[in-house]
């Protein structure tokens, strides 16, 4: 039934698919699975010639088409709206939001199989979505979810290289920490050492990836335990999947509240290449850096205030919100809370965004999850109310490109909801999210054999004498 609804969701998309361009190419080569093979790597195996001739192609025939003019403002702008980076994983369009090889958030929720009848997509599917291009049977999903469950063990050194570390250490620092730690234990790094041919590279990449994905939810876990609950750790529990059981490993257990890890890993996972964590990942990857050095630099990007330590923020400045107005703040008090922020010379976490200009869809599907799941709750009626008050008055500054919500305008609210009450934990969350997409596009960089990344870089003086010459 499920496989059906599938099929014919699938073929749907590809008829609109055919009259958009843009989503022609994304689901190019989009499928459901139709091999009953259950193993990833095996799978992936096949996929990589077809994609490597598809590189050449692109290169031989199209190599010099020029994609756009560089402007002095893109150079001094962050590299806003220049386009150069191939990251195959994910497309980010300004005005739809995200796309996972093809797929929209609502989408995948339709068709990456779920622990229970009409609940959220597991992460594991989304990560064979990722590497594969194909959405994955329940099966298959199942295979990825054992497979990680087995390669779940975590060397006892990188508990103690944590520990070293005073519990009031940022969790991130303690996280990144963690998985430097679990670094030693590399593939990419050994095979390397031995001489492996660069043919091969994938492979130990695809190993490595694989356990760190696998161990991640296990020192997350971990420095949260440490950090909040004396230290006192809960084992994995073998009957649950990725998702389920890192919520089961934080200590939550509510039914709700394991669908609610499950769409919090799918949908924090990859936002194309260009965000200060992918593009981290990707740039140290490029220098051949085995998956855990890439992945543990991207989380130190992540752990920054305007990228991923944004949840936090967020859910701090709701309850600064509350301390001094009180749950039920009228409009006119809120709108107040909110130019005293701006006056103060500081951001509204949680609105705007570097590529998006619409209200973010992965702010969306928490909005309906909370919909669903505790519409009562006193937290998720202020963020509705910021939703109202907040754009109206970044918009009004003149100077904001887009007003509305971003993924971490909401999620604080909901693990609150839970239980999850700690704000400076959030960004770990995140983290162990963003492993997903970050390990599958670098899967995919060894397997294309991508090049060294080197941008060039100019001085002032270059520029000025340029615009000179050029006026
Ligand atoms: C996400 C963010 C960093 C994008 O930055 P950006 O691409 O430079 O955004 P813009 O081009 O719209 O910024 C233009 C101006 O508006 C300001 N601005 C953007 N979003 C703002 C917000 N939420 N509150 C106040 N000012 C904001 C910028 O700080 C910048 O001001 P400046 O010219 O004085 O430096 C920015 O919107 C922000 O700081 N948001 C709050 C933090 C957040 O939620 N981060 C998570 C992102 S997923």
């Amino acid at each position: 039934m499920v496989f059906h609804k599938s099929v014919s969701l699938l073929s749907k998309l590809r008829s609109r698919a055919v009259q958009q361009p843009g989503l022609r190419n994304s689901v190019r080569w989009l499928q459901v699975q139709t091999s009953s093979d259950v193993d990833l790597h095996s799978q992936l195996k096949e996929l990589i010639p077809e994609q490597q001739e598809r590189l050449k192609k692109l290169k031989s025939e199209h190599g010099k088409v020029q994609l756009g003019n560089i402007t002095v403002d893109m150079v001094l702008g962050g590299m806003r709206g220049m386009t150069g980076l191939l990251w195959e994983t994910s497309l980010l369009d300004p005005e739809e939001g995200i796309r996972f090889r093809g797929l929209s958030i609502p989408e995948c929720q339709k068709l990456l199989p779920a622990a229970k009848p009409d609940g959220e997509p597991l992460p594991e599917g989304l990560l064979w979505l990722l590497l594969t291009g194909k959405v994955p049977t329940k099966e298959q999903v199942d295979a990825l979810s054992k497979e990680l469950r087995n390669r779940a063990t975590v060397p006892d050194h990188v508990y103690k290289t944590i520990d070293a570390l005073p519990v009031t250490a940022h969790p991130m620092t303690q996280f990144a920490t963690g998985v430097m730690a679990l670094q030693v234990q590399s593939e990419f790094q050994k095979a390397y050492e031995k001489g492996i041919h660069k043919s091969k590279y994938w492979e130990p990449t695809y190993e490595d990836s694989l356990s760190l994905i696998a161990q991640l939810p296990i020192v997350a876990s971990y420095v949260y335990r440490r950090i909040y609950k004396n230290g006192q750790v809960i084992p994995m529990d073998h009957s649950l999947d990725y998702g389920g059981n890192f919520a089961h490993m934080l200590g939550f257990d509510n039914p709700s509240m394991l669908e609610l890890m499950r769409l919090y890993v799918t949908i924090h996972s990859d936002h194309e290449g260009g965000n200060v964590s992918a593009h981290t990942g990707h740039l140290v990857a490029s220098a051949l850096s085995d998956p855990y050095l890439s992945f543990a630099a991207a989380l130190n990007g992540l752990a920054g205030p305007l990228h991923g330590l944004a949840n936090q923020e967020v859910l701090l400045w709701i309850k600064s919100v509350v301390e001094e107005c009180g749950e039920n703040v009228s409009e006119e008090h809120l709108k107040d809370y909110v130019w005293k922020t701006l006056n103060s010379g500081k951001v509204v976490p949680g609105f705007g965004h570097g590529v998006l200009r619409k209200t973010d869809p992965r702010y969306t599907c928490q909005r309906e999850f909370a919909l669903k799941h505790l519409p009562d709750d006193p937290l998720f009626k202020l963020v509705s109310n910021l939703y109202q008050v907040v754009p109206p008055i970044l918009l009004e500054l003149g100077k904001v490109k887009n007003p509305w919500p971003n993924v971490d305008a909401h999620s604080g609210v909901l693990l609150n909801h839970y239980g999850l009450t700690e704000a400076r934990y959030y960004t770990v969350l995140f983290g162990v999210s963003r492993a997903i997409g970050i390990c599958a596009q670098l899967i995919w960089d060894r397997a294309l054999g991508l090049p060294l990344e080197r941008p060039k870089s100019v001085t002032m003086e270059w520029l000025e004498n340029y615009c000179k010459k050029a006026a």
